[in-house]
This record gives structure tokens, C-alpha cells and sequence, in this order.
């Protein structure tokens, strides 16, 4: 009987791993979990006669890899996969895999909460500001980005969006004015939401230049990954102006200056929680379990990506 681990040290809401069991064991699969674990040792354990696992955020890197012998597939539940050493898994040849967009509009639901809080000055009974009029730009257009659009449209926000791997016309169609750079998208609006992955190009590529040209008021919203922003250059903006806020899904690794220092411009979850839903749990986690099953069976690797 062929093996899946469910690997997630932020476990699924029970109902998603419930729906992983049963359409795992319906298939003929033996499914086990190992969740909330506390050190790598128990993950390379756990890994060692598995065919295929199903991870979130989790790290799975060569030392992964060399010790799953049996693994034919690993599936990040999740849009992100930044946390999979692909060379290595390539080198091994397991078949690496995302789920995207089952996650996407828990993300951009984040991202509106952390927007609405802090235009409210975290509802301390003092005056704040509105949603309504003001500029949007969405930095990636992909699947988060689309949802972020839907939800800032009913807030009445002005959007713009950049995107260099799509045609201004698939911006368009959705009644988003394209912008055609970085420099642009982040000169004309007040908001910026962050939906770039973390990769060697994208790493602090969020710098000094860009945050800079942002009006006044400017609020940077990061349900991304804190990778990308180069955090100095963060701190430099912060420091010189005062109208600057930054709200992000998991703290920057300088969160302690903020703490010293910006004390009522900044927002941080206190653990990941973009795709912290039922609803998203349930989504990626069905969608991992049939992609191994569709792979294991039929050889489809429509979502692979190594
Ligand atoms: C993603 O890339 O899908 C999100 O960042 C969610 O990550 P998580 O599953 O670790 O919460």
C-alpha cells in the first residue's frame, strides 16, 4: 500500500485533514500525519518510507530529499514554493508540486483586514482614515492578486496593477488600469499590495527606489513572503517619514526596531496566517491529495514545477 504523509508543523483545520484521509484511503493510499513537529529530525524520520507528502510552508530541502527514499512526489498546499529545494528533488527525481489558487482569496481577505485595521488606527477610538477613493496598486496580478482586485473593487479603491508576464489586455478585461513598471505602480498609489514570489530575482528587490516614490501616506502590504523586502531600506523610509506604514503577514526579521521605534505604523501577524482559513485548508488540502493520486495513477503532472 502506497504511503502519504501529511507534514505540517501548522497543522490543517481537522476538517481538511479529514478530507485528505478519506480520499486517500478511498484511492487505496495509507495516509499518515506528523504534525506541529519541533525539530527537523522527526520530519526526516517520518519521510523515510513515504511515496509522497503533502507540506505547507514546511522545509523541504536536500536533507529531505536524501532521506525520503521511497518519495515519488512532494505537494506544497499552498501557492509558494520557495520552501522546496527543487534542484534536489529533481536530482532525486521527485516530482514537486504547488496547488494554486486554493489558498488565494483567504490571502487577499488578509490583506483587506490588515489594510481596514490600520486605516482605523487598530480601532482605538480615535479618528482614522477610508478605504473608499484611494489608489490600490496590486504588484502581481496572478491569484491572490485577481482576489485582492474583486474585494478592493467593493471598497471603491482606485486599482492599478503591474505585471510583466501578462498582456495589458488581461488587465484590462477586469477593469484594472495596467501600469508598465514597478516605479509607476508604486509612484502612483498609496497602497501597494505585495503578491511577487520569493525567488533569487524577487529577493529585496523591495528597496530604497521603489518605496521612496510612494505618495503620502503610503501603506505597503505584504501577505507575500518577508524575503522580499530588503529590510534596511524599509527601516531607512520608515525612519525618514513619518506618513509611512508597513503591514505584513509574519514579522520582518528587524520587527524589533518597529517595535522600539514606529509604534502605531506597522502591523504584524504573529505567525503566518494568509492561508490560515477552514475554507483554504479544505481547498489546498483536497487539491494536494487528488494531484498525488492523479500522479500516482495516471502520471498527470499538470501543477508540476521542477
Ligand atoms: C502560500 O504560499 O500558499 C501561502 O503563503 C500559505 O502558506 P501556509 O500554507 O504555510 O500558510
Amino acid at each position: 500500500m502506497k504511503k502519504v504523509l501529511i507534514a505540517t508543523d501548522k497543522p490543517f483545520a481537522k476538517e481538511a485533514v479529514e478530507s485528505i484521509e478519506s480520499i486517500g484511503k478511498n484511492a487505496g493510499y495509507e495516509v499518515v500525519k506528523l504534525e506541529k513537529y519541533t525539530s527537523k529530525e522527526q520530519l526526516l524520520e517520518a519521510v523515510a518510507d513515504v511515496d509522497a507528502m503533502i507540506i505547507r510552508s514546511d522545509i523541504a530541502d536536500r536533507d529531505v530529499m536524501n532521506a525520503a527514499k521511497n518519495l515519488k512526489i512532494v505537494v506544497r498546499a499552498g501557492a509558494g514554493y520557495d520552501n522546496i529545494d527543487l534542484s534536489a528533488a529533481t536530482e532525486k527525481g521527485v516530482v514537486a508540486m504547488n496547488t494554486p489558487g486554493q489558498n488565494s482569496n483567504a490571502v487577499a481577505e488578509l490583506a483587506f483586514g490588515m489594510m481596514v485595521y490600520s486605516a482605523r488606527g487598530g480601532f482605538d477610538g480615535k479618528t482614522g482614515s477610508e478605504l473608499r477613493g484611494k489608489t490600490l496598486g496590486i504588484h502581481a496580478y496572478g491569484n491572490v492578486g485577481k482576489y485582492v482586485a474583486q474585494i478592493a473593487k467593493g471598497f471603491g479603491m482606485k486599482l492599478f496593477a503591474f505585471d510583466p508576464f501578462l498582456k495589458d489586455s488581461d488587465i484590462e478585461a477586469d477593469g484594472i488600469t495596467p501600469v508598465h513598471s514597478v516605479e509607476e505602480l508604486y509612484k502612483k498609489c498609496q497602497y501597494v499590495s505585495l503578491h511577487i514570489p520569493a525567488n533569487e530575482k524577487t529577493k529585496k528587490s523591495i528597496n530604497k527606489d521603489l518605496l521612496s516614490v510612494m505618495p503620502k501616506g503610503a501603506v505597503l502590504v505584504n501577505t507575500a513572503r518577508k524575503e522580499v523586502i530588503h529590510e534596511d531600506d524599509l527601516l531607512a523610509i520608515m525612519t525618514e517619514r513619518n506618513d509611512f506604514r508597513y503591514l505584513s503577514d509574519i514579522a520582518p526579521d528587524c520587527a524589533h526596531v518597529f517595535e522600539e521605534k514606529f509604534s502605531g505604523r506597522f502591523f504584524f501577524t504573529p505567525k503566518k496566517m494568509g492561508a490560515q482559513t477552514e475554507e483554504a485548508n479544505i481547498n489546498a488540502g483536497i487539491a494536494a491529495i487528488n494531484q498525488i493520486i492523479a500522479f500516482l495513477e495516471n502520471g498527470d503532472m499538470k501543477y508540476k514545477v521542477n
